[in-house]
């Protein structure tokens, strides 16, 4: 017994040498966030929004295009979020009514004989690059401004008609992208957090910017593009089912975690209609179901806990370190 004692004392002295952990020591990735869902953002309206350890405005022309940019005007600093207003094509800042595109450029200031000529040379607001699909705007963050290293991938269950409209849950999570992710390779986690009768098996892999997991003899296979979209498909014979998810950094210790459900539609009143209808309410219960389950179990660690840059694991552990090497190629600082 005793020895059992000064064991435990002994590890404990050996991870006390090292510096207090951080919560959440590592930078916002880059890649492809989901910022808003497209039927949110109207033409004509602007809002103020929080992502990547910043606000930023995003708005809709009158033409339909969703842009979002820095909040402050290259001009004298007005916030456009505040005041500002979407006029045509543009964005007008509410100081001096210079105007901007979703790309960033300079398209007019009212009261210019001649515009500056850097004007006509290079954007001169900072704009995100902005695509719209499946109706969720995307925007692509990268620290230093570079341009989108990839496309958002095809996705049949959002994009096509045959399934159900998706049901969809978001949530706010108080911590870095990185931790929810690590998630779906944390097989032993399952049992005990989240009471799964066994511990699932699964292999993981990564390739370039995707990261494929198939765990339980291919139950569930997750194929992960970039930081911010992971599809998670359950399939039972030949019922199949889908989640998605979509977290979004909202800065270095905030995520925001989106979540589409969905099945192909099956004939009415059969067998696998059933099953379909039984397998999404299970995720969705656990997922999207605020009060008891899925993700609220994983919340409270989550909310609490703190990064282990060199855990200590054992041989029943997921491919932890596997997914954090995968994860490491979207920071650039
Ligand atoms: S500060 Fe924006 S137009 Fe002058
Ligand atoms: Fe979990």
């Amino acid at each position: 017994m005793s020895r059992v004692v000064s064991d435990i004392r002994g590890a404990q002295q050996d991870r006390s040498g090292s510096p207090p952990l951080e919560r959440c020591p590592l930078p916002v990735p880059f890649g492809w966030f989901h910022v808003a869902y497209s039927e949110d953002l109207k033409p004509g309206e602007l809002r103020n929004v929080q992502y990547f350890g910043q606000e930023w405005v995003q708005f809709r022309t009158e033409t339909g295009e969703a842009g979002m940019v820095d909040p402050y005007c290259p001009h004298l600093g007005a916030h456009i979020g505040h005041g500002g207003k979407v006029d045509g094509d543009s964005i007008r800042c509410p100081f001096h009514h210079w105007s901007y595109d979703t790309r960033g450029w300079c398209t007019r200031i009212p009261y210019a004989k001649v515009m500056p000529p850097v004007t006509r040379r290079q954007p001169i607001l900072r704009a995100l690059p902005v695509v719209e699909q499946y109706g969720i705007v995307w925007a692509w963050y990268h620290p230093h401004g570079s341009a989108p290293q990839w496309e958002i991938p095809a996705i049949p269950e959002l994009g096509s008609d045959g399934y159900i409209a998706a049901r969809r849950g978001e949530w706010p999570v108080n911590t870095f992208i990185q931790e929810l992710g690590e998630n779906g390779v944390d097989f032993a986690h399952l049992k005990f957090l989240h009471h799964s009768p066994i511990i699932p098996t699964g292999e993981c892999r990564a390739d370039g910017i995707r990261w494929h997991v198939n765990m339980a003899n291919g139950y569930i296979v997750i194929e992960q593009t970039g930081p911010g979209l992971q599809v998670v498909r359950f399939t039972k014979g030949k019922v199949v089912t889908t989640m998605v998810s979509y977290p979004t950094p909202v800065s270095r210790s905030r995520t925001v975690m989106r979540m589409s459900f969905t099945h192909p539609v099956y004939a009415e009143d059969s067998a696998e209609a059933k099953l379909a209808a039984d397998m999404l309410q299970e995720q969705v219960g656990q997922g999207a179901g605020a009060e008891a389950g899925f993700e609220s179990v994983d919340m409270i660690v989550w909310n609490n806990k703190c990064y282990r840059d060199s855990p200590l694991l054992c041989d029943g552990d997921g491919e932890i370190l596997k997914w954090r090497r995968y994860f490491s190629q979207f920071y650039v600082e």
